[in-house]
């Protein structure tokens, strides 16, 4: 019998999609499922985007070129520059969704064995990423009782190794919502500069930032050019998930030819994507406007929903479009699961992603789950009746 490879079997399943099976049994049973679970947002794609796709005459759908195309990636230095990121078409790689950018990172920067601190919990992906990667994450825990606030430098510094070779941040956070301060930022800049490590900052969630809070990109004034390397996506920007457009972006000159080594292995990003992404670029600023005035509106609903419940405790996000949440039940992932094969009020019921796939460390985050509030209003006030009715079934049982 041929075998899987060890990498293979440590692969993590992804806590957000495992449950899926439960709930399409429980549609089959007629229950309506409210997804909580997903960061897929209910928001439209900008028509711009949609209709670059529809009008275009092309005749052969060609490879582009492995770094992404040349229009494409000189318009989204543009758009750099005017988050004050002071980039150039030749420091960014389009890859197949953010996801891709964050392989050829680890790629580029770790070999096997390596190390990557992240603060946790963290994008649950990354394990994923890391294990494809052989790469060893070494966990810094920030806490709910904190608000996931970055943890103090020392804690940093103590888990620094010879084999420490990056910091990763996700600003703001999946799945906090934790927004970086400058001086945080300033920190961590003082920290890789130090010990000569990277900064990779995943900021796919750049625009989601509430308050009047600037965010503030590892790119900008922290003179990080030789040690940051920047994340991003289309996905959650333009609620464009299934074009799978992302980029790595760094000034590091040695950064980026490694990367398109990698980019150069896998020929090239989608074409037609590339085009709906570049025209992506001229969406109004209204639209952002609008979307960010609803998922603030939707955040602070569910924070103040939530808060009702007895028992539970909630970070609250300063962006992004998530919030864990703590439950008052022996084990969320049991609970998640019971919730779609057990539990329906009215014939409907929540899924949730079970918060412990976020943390690398074993037996941390096993009574919190991720709500990602990227319902409308009503249908979040539905799903937290649901859900406080389903915390004193299950309690009870
Ligand atoms: C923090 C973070 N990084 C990266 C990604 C990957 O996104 P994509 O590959 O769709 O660009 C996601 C998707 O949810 C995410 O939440």
């Amino acid at each position: 019998m041929p075998t899987i490879s060890i990498k293979g079997k440590n692969m993590p399943e992804s806590p957000i999609r495992k449950l899926v099976p439960y709930a399409e049994n429980a549609k089959k049973r007629g229950i309506e499922v409210f997804h909580l679970n997903i960061g897929q947002p209910d928001i439209k794609t900008p028509d711009i985007a949609l209709e670059a796709i529809k009008n275009n005459t092309i005749k052969v759908l060609a490879y582009s070129r492995s770094e992404g195309s040349e229009e494409y990636r000189q318009k989204l230095a543009n758009y750099y520059i005017k988050h004050n990121i002071n980039v150039n078409a030749d420091e960014i790689i389009i890859t197949t969704g953010g996801s891709e950018a964050l392989l050829f990172a680890m790629g580029s920067v770790c070999d096997p064995g390596d190390e990557i601190i992240i603060p946790e919990p963290f994008y649950a992906n990354y394990n994923g990423f890391s294990t494809a990667s052989g790469v060893t994450i070494v966990p810094v825990i920030s806490k709910i009782e904190e608000n996931f606030a970055l943890p103090p430098i020392e804690e940093f510094e103590k888990l620094i190794s010879s084999k420490t070779k990056a910091i990763l941040i996700c600003n703001p956070g999946n799945p906090t919502g934790y927004l970086y301060s400058k001086e945080e930022i300033q920190k961590l800049a003082t920290i890789v500069k130090k010990h000569d490590l990277f900064l990779i900052a995943d900021e796919v969630y750049r625009e989601f930032v509430y308050d009047n809070v600037q965010h503030q990109s590892v790119l900008s004034d922290f003179g990080l050019e030789n040690n940051a390397i920047i994340i991003d996506s289309v996905s959650k920007r333009y609620s464009m998930c299934g074009a799978r457009i992302g980029c790595l972006v760094s000034k590091n000159k040695e950064v980026i030819s490694t990367a398109l080594k990698f980019a150069q292995a896998r020929l090239s990003p989608p074409t037609f994507a590339q085009i709906a992404s570049e025209a992506a670029l001229e969406t109004p600023q209204s639209y952002f406007d609008e979307v960010i005035i609803e998922y603030k509106a939707r955040r602070d609903l569910l924070i103040s929903e939530l808060s009702k419940i007895d028992g539970i405790k909630v970070a609250s996000p300063k962006g992004a479009f998530y919030c864990v949440v703590e439950l008052p039940v022996d084990n969320a992932d049991k609970f998640a699961q019971w919730l779609l094969e057990d539990f329906n009020l009215n014939n409907q019921t929540v899924m949730v992603a079970p918060a412990a796939g976020f943390y690398s460390t074993k037996g941390f985050g096993t009574k919190q789950i991720r709500i990602a509030y990227v319902l409308k209003k009503e249908d979040l006030i539905t799903s937290v009746k649901i859900l406080k009715a389903a915390i004193l079934k299950y309690n009870k049982n």
